[in-house]
């Protein structure tokens, strides 16, 4: 593919924060990592219409911590047609990690994923969505 230069003017501190993030994440250089950085924005934009695509929401938690299992549930169910599967890894006495793959409209995964990442006390939590066509 074709590429354009063009120049762009940073604020010394975001220039530096962008080399830092080129380098702590393996990017050869600075259009590299701006080449990311704008892609993985504009296709998470895309995200946010009515496409069906497949993914995962991750989240790590803390069970002993306010209902969260009882909570993640009732949201769970609510969007059974979106939900293929749901696992549950009990990673050390108190912390859960939940993977649950999902298929849908990517705006009804974001909005489950929202519900589910802003149950209180979730320590992390990643939704990962591809094409699924
Ligand atoms: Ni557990």
């Amino acid at each position: 593919m074709a590429v354009t230069r063009f120049s762009v003017s940073l604020e010394k501190e975001l220039l530096e924060e962008l080399d830092s993030f080129a380098e702590s994440n393996g990017f050869a250089n600075r259009s590299q990592a701006l080449r990311h950085l704008i892609e993985k924005n504009i296709v998470e934009e895309k995200w946010q219409c009515n496409n069906v695509v497949a993914g995962a929401i991750v989240m790590i938690y803390d069970h002993h911590k306010k209902d969260i299992d009882s909570k993640s549930n009732d949201i769970q169910h609510d969007y059974f047609d979106v939900i293929l599967s749901s696992q549950h890894y009990h990673l050390s006495h108190e912390i859960c990690l939940e993977i649950i793959a999902v298929r849908g409209q990517a705006s009804r995964l974001t909005e489950l994923s929202d519900k589910l990442i802003g149950i209180k006390g979730i320590k992390h939590g990643k939704l990962v969505m591809s094409k699924s066509t």
